[in-house]
């Protein structure tokens, strides 16, 4: 694209309100994925990697800014122990195998949830890949694993809570702004766009705080076949969609004619 004006400049260095900057994906349906080919579920689990990179390289491609995948939630821990195991050790094999790639290509990981409940040798490791990467500015990528939405309100109001008792936070300076600070990731914008594979229309404890104006897109697209193609269709999906944030469509239309970005934070 030639830019001729600085008019031409600011529109095209503007952020594009068709692309979400964030999309959070519940990646479900890796279980049945496998079970259709007799495989054992954590077959699909392994196959399930190659999604993430597929949505990881669409994003980049697409201009998506932050990406949070949903990779274990805190209910999963309920699962059979030997699923539980392979799944951690899954996490591990990858963090290993993609961390440098991931880091090649500009993508800051962070991991988001209760990292407490892993092994140390885990948590080492996430440590590290995080440090590694830190500094990359291409991809914001979080991967929650052991995150409940729940967990995540939960603890900031704890900390709220000791601010409070410490004398530094008085309770009446407690608004919706203070609160969402104290979340997992206040300095990135909330989700756009929430996106669950597998053909369930729940949210299972994801980003429930965060997700409160997020458009949602559910995939009857099992995990493991969920490619740039089919993740391209939810984001061109949201592409057409109109945020009000309470608004009217007409107060929007005046808004965006004034030259405002429609999205809230
Ligand atoms: C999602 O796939 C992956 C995790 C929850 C770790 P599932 O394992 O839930 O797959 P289904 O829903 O049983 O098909
Ligand atoms: C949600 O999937 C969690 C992840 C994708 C990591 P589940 O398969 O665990 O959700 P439910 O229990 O069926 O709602
Ligand atoms: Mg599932």
């Amino acid at each position: 694209m030639t830019v001729d004006t600085a008019a031409d400049a600011v529109i095209a260095s503007a952020p594009d309100p068709r692309v979400p900057r964030h999309v959070a994906i519940i990646m479900d349906g890796n279980g049945r994925w496998a079970k259709q080919r007799g495989l054992p579920r954590t077959a699909g689990h392994r196959e399930g990697v190659k999604s993430v990179r597929a949505v990881v390289e669409e994003s980049r491609r697409r201009g998506v800014t932050t990406l949070t995948l949903f990779a274990f939630s805190s209910e999963n821990w309920c699962r059979p122990r030997a699923e539980v195991t392979i799944l951690m050790e899954l996490f591990m094999a990858t963090l290993r195998s993609e961390v440098r790639r991931l880091n090649e290509n500009g993508v800051a990981l962070r991991i988001i949830g209760e990292r407490g409940a892993f092994s140390e040798k885990l948590q080492r490791r996430i440590a590290e890949a995080e440090a590694l990467t830190a500094a990359n500015t291409q991809l914001n990528l979080q991967v929650a694993a052991n995150y409940g939405g729940r967990w995540d309100i939960v603890q900031a109001a704890r900390r709220l809570a000791v601010a409070v008792q410490s004398g530094q936070l008085n309770p009446n300076q407690i608004d919706e702004q203070r609160l969402s600070t104290e979340l997992s990731f206040p300095d990135l914008p909330e989700p756009d766009l929430l996106i669950r594979t597998g053909g369930e229309q729940r949210l299972s404890n994801f980003v429930l705080w965060q997700a409160a104006y997020s458009e949602l897109y559910f995939s009857d697209v099992l995990w493991p076949d969920f490619d740039a193609l089919a993740y391209g269709a939810a984001l061109d999906d949201y592409a057409h969609r109109q945020r009000r944030f309470g608004r009217t469509g007409e107060q929007l239309e005046q808004t965006c004619a004034a030259g405002a970005h429609p999205h809230g934070r």
